[in-house]
């Protein structure tokens, strides 16, 4: 089985808007429903499986059942309390269909609307071949790490430096076999899914992003996206 995790289980703090950043609409569609759109033009996919907020599972149901009306490939959960736990909830939701063993999940931040067809078709090849792989572009500023307020503590060398994007795929038994061996303190550290492979020296495929496939953020952002569909 073969299924995509759109990830729209959380609120989008930074974008400081009155609703979840899901529901916002870049030319004239909201924020999901241009994510998904491409997902639904990936043949490979068995489900694609929308994670939404406890609170507007119902919002989410009646929007992708707007857009994408008796579509039996698009289903609703609940997503966690973090990214992470999110993404546990689309394993399980795979495993509670039976899944064949060596399942693949691709994980996509829903605010990520200029994902190509391509990349998601490289994220999951790059799965199948190595367990793990996820899109990344090189760091084009330079970062400095400052773990003391307004003090630089290191300045790691730009040319080992990558933003991870998403997708990134993995083989769903790879990854619970690793969750289950983390500690609590291990748990509390993951913030993405990649982490949890790097953390016990897992292979994860690196394979070239796209500078247009950025994420929704902050208010910029939106200008940014609508000023990309006027062109
Ligand atoms: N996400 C999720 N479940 C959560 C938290 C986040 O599914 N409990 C999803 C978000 O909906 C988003 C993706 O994971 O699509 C990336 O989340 P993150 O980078 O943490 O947040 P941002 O989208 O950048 O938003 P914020 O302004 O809150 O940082």
């Amino acid at each position: 089985m073969i299924c995509a995790a759109m990830l729209a289980g959380g609120i989008g703090s930074r974008l400081k808007r009155d609703k979840p950043k899901q529901f916002v609409k870049i030319n004239h569609k909201p924020i999901l429903v241009h994510s998904v759109e491409t997902f639904l033009n990936v043949k490979e996919f068995d489900k694609i499986i929308v994670s939404s907020p406890k609170e507007f599972i119902n919002m989410t149901k009646d929007l992708m059942n707007n857009y994408f009306p008796q579509n039996d490939k698009i289903v609703v959960i609940e997503g966690g309390s973090t990214r992470n736990e999110t993404i546990l909830n689309s394993i399980q939701y795979m495993k509670d269909q039976n899944c064949e063993k060596d399942s693949i999940l691709v994980t996509h931040d829903a605010s990520r609307i200029f994902v190509s067809e391509k990349l998601i078709e490289e994220s999951i090849k790059g799965s199948l071949e190595v367990g793990a792989a996820s899109a990344v572009i090189p760091a084009t500023d330079v970062i400095f790490e400052s773990k003391k307020e307004g003090q630089l503590t290191d300045i790691p060398l730009r040319k080992y430096l990558f933003h991870a994007q998403t997708p990134q795929s993995f083989n769903i038994d790879n990854f619970l076999k690793i969750y289950e061996d983390l500690s609590e303190d291990e748990i509390t550290l993951l913030d993405e899914a990649m982490m949890l492979f790097y953390l016990r020296g897992a292979n994860v495929k690196l394979f070239n992003g796209d500078q247009g496939n950025f994420k929704i953020t902050r208010p910029f952002d939106i200008t940014l996206a609508e000023t990309i569909f006027k062109k």
